[in-house]
C-alpha cells in the first residue's frame, strides 16, 4: 500500500489534497499534531506488510514543519518513509538550515508552489533556443524589454509572490521589475513581458481553481512513489526533473 501521511490536513490545501487524494491509488491519512512529532511511530503503526510506503506531506505553517523536522531529525527513520515534501512556505533561514541537514536522512522537496505549469514555466525560460541562448537571453540581444506582472487574491500578504521571484530569477529579471496587483479572489497570475516599441510577447501562467496546488502535491507523491529519490534537498523543479529523465 501507498500511504500519504498529511500534516495541516484541516487546512485550506489540506482540504483540497484530501478530496482530490480519494480516487487515487494511495492513501491520505491526516497526521494529528502528535502524530506530526512521533512520524517513526506513526508510520510503525499504520504499516501492515513489508510492500507499505509511506510519504509525509506538509501543508502546515513553519512551526508545523519544524515539529516535523524535529521529529525526523530525532532517531532512525523507517526506510519505507520515502520522502519529506514541504508546501508549506516562510520558512526562516534556521528552518531551511534544518531543512537541509535532514535531506542528509531522507530526500526532502521543498515546494512554494505545487503547480505544473509553473514547473513548465521555469523548464521554458531554462531551455536554450537554437542560438544556445535562453528565450530571454535571445530577447535581450533582439531589443526586447523584460518586466514581470504578477496578480493574487487579497488575503495574501507577501508581495512579489515567491512563484514571480522564481520566474524572474529564471528570466534574468530583477526584483524591482515585478509589479503586483492584489485583488477579489484571484488564485494566481503571472506574465512575463518581453516587450520593445513595435511588438511585445507576453508568457503568462493562470491558475484557475487551488485544487491545482492540490493536484501537483498528489502527481509529485505518485511519481516519487513510482521512482524513490535519493537522499537530499530539492526543489520542485529539481525533484520533477530527477522523475521526469528518462
Ligand atoms: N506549495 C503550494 O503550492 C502552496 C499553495 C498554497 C498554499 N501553500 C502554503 O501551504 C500552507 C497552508 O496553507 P493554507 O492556505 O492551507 O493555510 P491554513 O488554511 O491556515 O491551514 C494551516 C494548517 O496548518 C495547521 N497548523 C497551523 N499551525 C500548526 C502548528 N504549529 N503545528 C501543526 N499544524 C499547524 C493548521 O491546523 P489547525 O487547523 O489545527 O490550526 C491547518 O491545518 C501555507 O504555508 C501556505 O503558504 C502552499
Amino acid at each position: 500500500m501507498k500511504h500519504i501521511l498529511l500534516a495541516g490536513a484541516s487546512g485550506r490545501l489540506g482540504r483540497e489534497i484530501l478530496a482530490a487524494g480519494q480516487p487515487k491509488s494511495f492513501t491520505v491519512h491526516p497526521l494529528s499534531r502528535t502524530e506530526m512529532s512521533r512520524i517513526g511511530e506513526t508510520v510503525a503503526k499504520l504499516t501492515k506488510s513489508s510492500q507499505d510506503r509511506f510519504i509525509v506531506v506538509d501543508v502546515t505553517l513553519p512551526e508545523g514543519t519544524e515539529t516535523i523536522v524535529t521529529s525526523l531529525l530525532s532517531g532512525p527513520h523507517p526506510s519505507s518513509l520515502l520522502a519529506f515534501i514541504v508546501g508549506s512556505t516562510g520558512h526562516s533561514d534556521g528552518q531551511i538550515e534544518k531543512l537541509r541537514e535532514t535531506g542528509s536522512k531522507i530526500p526532502v522537496i521543498l515546494s512554494s508552489n505545487f503547480s505544473r505549469g509553473v514547473y513548465l514555466f521555469e523548464e521554458l525560460l531554462n531551455a536554450r533556443t537554437s542560438t544556445g541562448a535562453s528565450v530571454s537571453e535571445l530577447a535581450r540581444t533582439l531589443g526586447f524589454d523584460l518586466s514581470l506582472w504578477e496578480s493574487h487574491h487579497t488575503l495574501k500578504k507577501d508581495a512579489p509572490s515567491g512563484t514571480a521571484r522564481t520566474i524572474a530569477n529564471a528570466a534574468g529579471v530583477q526584483p524591482e521589475r515585478i509589479a503586483s496587483t492584489r485583488v477579489g479572489a484571484v488564485v494566481g497570475e503571472h506574465t512575463l513581458f518581453m516587450s520593445q516599441e513595435s511588438e511585445e510577447l507576453r508568457i503568462t501562467h493562470t491558475a484557475h481553481a487551488r485544487r491545482l496546488f492540490a493536484e501537483g502535491a498528489l502527481d509529485l507523491c505518485a511519481r516519487i512513489f513510482e521512482r524513490p529519490l535519493g537522499a537530499g534537498k530539492f526543489s520542485m523543479s529539481e525533484a520533477l526533473r530527477l522523475l521526469l529523465k528518462n
